[in-house]
Order: structure tokens, then sequence, then C-alpha cells
């Protein structure tokens, strides 16, 4: 079991805490945030099976008008484009509104097409007991200061995902695809629905922030899996939600508050998420990148699944949040679904994003 100290810092203990750089922990991770995209999926197929026997879906479309989880297999709705300056800014109207559509390929997938949840359950499981456990108000703090305090390698984005690639490069020929295969595939679905080039980047770099594994990270807990507030009571909403009590924060006086040391909607930008790729790669897209502000909320937002799924947390929220919210679930369809789209030939579309990362990404080397 990990152990978390006084100030929350978790120490190295016999479940995993080692910082892993070898092709097995690499083949680990890759299935761990493979399980979980599973258990979402999963997740989310019940859902529907269940509100449709009850001929619900309809209706609530029609009466709530977003109060209810978005089911991503059938898609989302959209809604009015951006006025503000420092957003989405498209060529014509159409395009405006276009980016926001959902895709025409996933409308009817079948998730039982992806892996077994059975055999995930366990791991995932496990997974979100240490996470759930060690994710504090106090762990979070620290590694937002050691993210300001120092920077971990200089490289272009190209770069990065090449870095990144290695965690498979390595491992046996019948894993899961690897993450470039997985940033390709992300980005040429939202491509192939003539999505705008800045969404398209979304797509490519939405998991680079898994280069966290490579040097800060204490294990999977704070890497991959969903994503929650911390200093406020944690959600029932979220996955595995019994496995809060072995966190220190549970118990806490302020943080098992329905606000803790947030506001009523003061807005999630002043919320702190539990520390992951999301998080780690919304400040580097931030500090280096010109992407529009509903970019940097589909890299910052995209594993927060209690919020933009099961409408969770809405309670902290506010205006710029609500739009937000539509971009998140814009992208997570082609997250979640283009792993059944063909493998893509990595040199023959890497011209293609290397023009593409500069035209966002002026500075070409970056602080990672
Ligand atoms: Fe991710
Ligand atoms: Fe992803």
């Amino acid at each position: 079991m990990s152990g978390v100290s006084g100030n929350g810092v978790t120490k190295n203990t016999s479940r995993s805490s080692k910082i892993p750089n070898n092709d097995k922990n690499g083949r680990l991770l890759e299935k761990i945030d493979d399980d979980v995209l599973l258990v979402n999926q999963i997740r989310d197929k019940l859902k529907y099976n269940k509100r449709k026997d009850s001929s619900e879906i309809r209706q609530e479309k029609s009466s709530t008008d977003g109060d209810v989880p978005i089911d991503v297999a059938k898609g989302i709705e959209t809604g009015n484009s951006e006025e503000d300056r420092d957003s989405v800014e498209s060529e014509d109207e159409d395009e405006e509104q276009a980016w926001k559509e959902q895709s025409e390929y996933y409308k009817n997938i079948d998730t039982k097409t992806f892996r077994q949840y059975e055999l995930a359950c366990d791991r995932v499981k496990q997974f979100y007991e240490e996470q759930h456990e060690c994710q504090t108000v106090a762990y979070n703090i620290q590694a937002r200061i050691n993210f300001k305090t120092k920077s971990r390698a200089r490289m272009t984005i190209w770069e990065g995902l090449e870095k990144l690639n290695k965690l498979l490069d390595e491992s046996d020929p019948d894993t899961e695809l690897s993450q470039i295969d997985h940033a390709l595939q992300t980005a040429e679905a939202i491509k192939r629905d003539k999505k705008p080039r800045w969404f398209q980047l979304v797509g490519l770099i939405h998991d680079l922030g898994k280069l966290l594994y490579f040097f800060d990270s204490k294990g999977q807990w704070d890497v991959v899996g969903d994503t929650f507030p911390v200093g406020c009571k944690f959600s029932k909403r979220i996955i595995f939600p019994d496995s809060f009590k072995k966190n220190p924060d549970f118990l806490n006086r302020l943080y098992s508050n329905k606000y803790g040391i947030y506001s009523k909607n003061c807005g999630l930008d002043n919320v702190m998420l539990s520390w992951g790729h999301d998080e780690y790669m919304y400040h580097v897209a931030k500090n280096n990148s010109t992407l529009p502000k509903e970019a940097l909320a589909m890299i910052r937002y995209h594993s927060f699944y209690p919020w933009h799924h099961e409408n969770a947390y809405k309670y902290l929220m506010d205006d710029h949040d609500k739009e937000m919210l539509e971009a998140v679930q814009s992208f997570n369809a082609y997250d979640l679904y283009s792993k059944i789209d063909k493998q893509y030939d990595v040199d023959e579309l890497k011209p293609y994003y290397l023009e593409l990362i500069d035209e966002y990404f002026p500075t070409k080397v970056i602080d990672f």
C-alpha cells in the first residue's frame, strides 16, 4: 500500500511508487489507461441501455436542456458560437457551428467491440484505490510547485510524441496500439470530420502529458485515470467512490464540505483537479501555444468524467465553464472511439502534423 506522509506527499512503498521507466511498466500504464477508457465506455453503454428501455432519452433532451449526462455514443447537443475575442474565431459561420457537431462515424458504435471489461476490472479497481487514496490537496499543491519550479525537458512537440511512444516501442508486438497511434487516430478522426485545425492538434497532443511518466510521477495514479477536484467533498459520481475513505482529506473538516476551499460557481479555473497528464499538458500548452481556450479546456478536462459525463460539480461551474463543457464533450467521442479506426502510417502523416504544430507552437522548442 502507498502511504501518505504528514504533508500529503506519498512515499515510495511496496505497491508501485517508483518512477517507471521500462517496457513492462509502460505496458501496464497503457493497459490501465485503456481500461479506464473501457470502464467509461461500459458505463455509458449501460446507462444508455437503461434509459433507452424506459424511453426517456428524447424527453430528457427536450426538457432538461443540458442537465442530463451526455451519452457519447449518441452524440451531443450543439450550442451557440463563441463571441469572446480569445475564443475560436472561424472563417465562416458554418464552420463555427460545425466543429461542435457530433461525428457521424461514432453514432451507432458498439462498445462491446472494445476490450473485455471483466479482464480489466481488478486492475482498474486497484489503480483507483491507490489514486483515490493518494490524490490529496497537499500532494496537488506540491505537484504544482514542482511543475513551476523546473523544466523537465526541452524539446519540440513531435519529439515529445516520439519520446512518449518509446513506452511501447520496446514492448511486445501484440499489445495495444502505441501512444502515437492513438494520437494520430484521434487527430485523423477529427480531421476526417473536417473540424478546425486547432481541434485536430488537440487530438494529436491531448495525451502528451503522459510524458510525466518519465519525469516526476510516483506511479500510475498521478499520470492517468479519471480526474476530480481535491479540496472539496468527493462526489459519489466519481468511479469507485468508496475508495476515497482512505484519502486523508476524506475526514478533513474543510475538504469534506460540499464547497470545501472553493465557493459557489467559482469557476473550474479556480478549482484544483487531481494532478495527472491532463493538468500537466494544459499548463504546457497554455504556456507555449496560441491554441484557443476551447482547445485548452479539451486538454485540461478530457479525463474529468465526473463533470463532463456524470454531471457532477455543477455548483462549481461559472458561465465560462458551460461553454467549455460543450467543447470537452465534442472532443470526448474522438478520444474514446477513434481506437476502432485503422492504424496510420506515422511517416506519411508526419509532415502534415509538423506544420500544424508549428502553426500553434511558434517557438517550436518548448519547456516540458
Ligand atoms: Fe488522456
Ligand atoms: Fe486519449
